[in-house]
């Protein structure tokens, strides 16, 4: 992935962060998601006051992709305001791996530091549909 692609996915991922409904918890997280022909799509965490049905910002930037017609995604950007970058929580390293496979992931935070990994990296032996 090239710096330029990085450094706009960091950012819609920023700006996505910014329209989080997080007033239960109070911690914003933002995602981006690019596909094979550049396009980005973001999200955002969205909490309910029935907490369970709380969706999280990777979900909701991979749903709209999907629903979006996005070609095959290929990185995501994940941003949360922790000292120790927010990783996806495990629900959503599932639908990463469905969607991304093995893809590059890109945390960062609003300080500035970022990681890169794979998403394999972090979701060993997954359960996918090769199994069914
Ligand atoms: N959350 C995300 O959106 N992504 C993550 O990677 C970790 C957790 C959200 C869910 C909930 O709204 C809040 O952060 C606290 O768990």
């Amino acid at each position: 992935m090239g710096a330029g692609t990085i450094e706009a996915l960091i950012q819609a991922a920023r700006t996505a962060r910014e329209r989080a409904q997080a007033g239960f918890s109070k911690f914003k997280v933002g995602a981006a998601v690019v596909d094979e022909d550049g396009r980005i799509y973001t999200g955002c965490n969205i909490e309910s006051a029935s907490y369970g049905l709380t969706i999280c910002a990777e979900r909701v930037a991979v749903f709209k992709a999907i629903s979006e017609g996005a070609s095959p995604l290929v990185c995501m950007a994940i941003v949360a305001d922790t000292a120790q970058l927010t990783p996806p929580c495990g629900a959503c390293r599932q639908i990463l791996w469905e969607f991304l496979g093995d893809s590059e992931l890109i945390l960062t935070n609003l300080a500035g530091a970022t990681e890169r990994l794979r998403i394999g990296e972090i979701f060993p032996r997954p359960f996918d549909s090769s199994f069914l």
